[in-house]
C-alpha cells in the first residue's frame, strides 16, 4: 500500500464535509454495550459488527477515516485485512494505542492513561498493518477541585510522548484529552476546566518538541455535566467552546475534531452544527464521534445478520447529518431524512 506523508494525511483526515468515526471501543468498552442489547461479545460478533459497520456502502461520503482498536486491525473482512478493506473504500485506516485508564494513585476519583511501555515497537508495527494515524485519550473529571494539578500535567505528559512518538514513526497523532460530562458541573466550569487543561497539553506537546501542524486535537464540546439542572442551547455551546479554544489552541493545528461523550446522537450533531456553522475558527472543526455515530445501528443490529441494512442506514444517517453539520448546515429536515429538494 502507498505510504502517504503525515501532511496528506492530515488533510485527507480533514476533508471538506467529512468527519470520522470512532469505532475503537476497547474489549470491555464493546462487551458492556453489547451486553446492554443482549449481544454475545465474541472475536466474531465484534469482527461482524465491525465489517458492518466499515462496508456499509456510500461512508466515505461523510467519513474520512476510521479509529481501530487492536484485535480489529488485526481482523479480516473475507480476505481482506480490516485496515486494507477500510482503504479501498477511500477511509484512513488509524490506531487507538493507550492501554485505558487507571485510578491515579493517592488521588481519589482520578485517573491516569496507560499504554507507553513498549509502545514505539507498537507503532512501528501498527503502521506495517496499515494504520496512518494514532489516539490516545486522557480523561479528566470536573468538579469544584477536580481535575488536581497532578492529574492534569501527568496526562498531559503522557499524550506529548504519545504524540511525539506517534510523529517519529510517521504516524499521525490525535490528542484527546477529555473533560467527562459526568457530574453537575455548569458549562462555566467546563469551559475553565478545559481551558486549563488544554493549556497543559499544548506546553507538554511544545516541552515536548510535537509538531503542532501534523496532529489533530480531539475535545468534548464545552458542555454542562449531565446532572446540572441548568441545560444550554447550542448556540450557547457553540460560544462557550469556541471561546475556550480560541483561547487555548495554537493555529499552528490543523484540525480540532469533537467527541460526542455521552450525548445523544441528534443533540450532538445540533450542537456540532452550531459550532460548525460560527465563521472565523483559525483551524478546520469536525467531528470524531463513537457513540453519537453508532448507538442507533448497534441498536437496529441486536446482533443478528437480518438487522445488517437497518443497522447500515441507520449509521449512514448520523453519517449524513454530521456531514452537513459541520458546514453549519444540518435541520430538523434533514434528521427527518428529507431531501433538501423537498421531495
Ligand atoms: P464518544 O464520541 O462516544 O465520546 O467516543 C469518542 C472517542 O473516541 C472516545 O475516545
Amino acid at each position: 500500500m502507498d505510504s502517504p506523508s503525515p501532511e496528506s494525511t492530515v488533510a485527507s483526515l480533514l476533508a471538506p464535509h467529512k468527519g470520522i468515526l470512532a469505532a475503537d471501543e476497547s474489549l470491555k468498552t464493546i462487551g458492556g454495550r453489547f451486553r446492554a442489547l443482549n449481544i454475545a461479545s465474541t472475536a466474531e460478533s465484534r469482527r461482524a459488527y465491525r465489517e458492518l459497520l466499515f462496508t456499509a456502502r456510500g461512508l466515505s461520503e461523510h467519513i474520512s477515516g476510521a479509529i481501530l482498536f487492536d484485535e480489529t486491525l488485526r481482523q479480516q473482512i473475507g480476505p481482506v485485512p480490516m485496515p486494507d478493506a477500510l482503504a479501498l473504500e477511500g477511509i484512513i485506516p488509524g490506531i487507538k494505542v493507550d492501554g485505558g485508564t487507571s485510578d491515579l494513585p493517592r488521588f481519589a476519583g482520578e485517573k491516569f492513561t496507560q499504554g507507553l511501555d513498549g509502545l514505539r515497537e507498537r507503532l512501528v508495527q501498527y503502521r506495517e498493518l496499515g494504520a496512518r494515524f494514532t489516539k490516545w485519550r486522557a480523561v479528566m473529571s470536573a468538579g469544584d477541585s477536580l481535575p488536581t494539578r497532578t492529574c492534569i500535567e501527568g496526562n498531559a505528559r503522557a499524550l506529548a510522548l504519545f504524540a511525539a512518538m506517534s510523529q517519529e514513526a510517521g504516524l499521525v497523532p490525535i490528542v484527546e484529552p477529555e473533560v467527562l460530562m459526568d457530574g453537575n458541573h455548569t458549562l462555566a466550569r467546563c469551559e475553565e476546566v478545559t481551558e486549563r487543561v488544554l493549556n497543559s497539553v499544548f506546553a507538554a506537546l511544545s516541552n515536548q518538541r510535537v509538531a503542532l501542524e501534523t496532529m489533530l486535537l480531539k475535545v468534548g464540546m464545552v458542555l454542562p455535566g449531565k446532572d446540572c439542572q441548568q441545560r444550554e442551547d447550542p448556540a450557547h455551546v457553540a460560544e462557550a467552546t469556541l471561546r475556550c479554544l480560541r483561547r487555548s489552541v495554537p493555529a499552528a493545528v490543523p484540525g480540532i475534531v469533537f467527541l460526542s461523550g455521552g450525548q445523544s446522537g441528534t443533540s450532538a450533531t445540533a450542537n456540532l452544527n452550531a459550532i460548525c456553522g460560527t465563521a472565523g475558527a483559525p483551524w478546520k472543526l469536525s467531528f470524531s464521534f463513537g457513540r453519537a455515530l453508532q448507538d442507533q445501528a448497534m441498536e437496529a443490529w441486536k446482533g443478528s445478520r437480518r438487522n445488517a441494512a437497518a443497522a447500515q442506514a441507520a449509521l449512514l444517517h448520523r453519517a449524513s447529518c454530521n456531514g452537513l453539520a459541520v458546514q453549519g448546515l444540518y435541520s430538523d429536515a434533514a434528521e427527518r431524512g428529507a431531501r433538501a429538494d423537498g421531495v
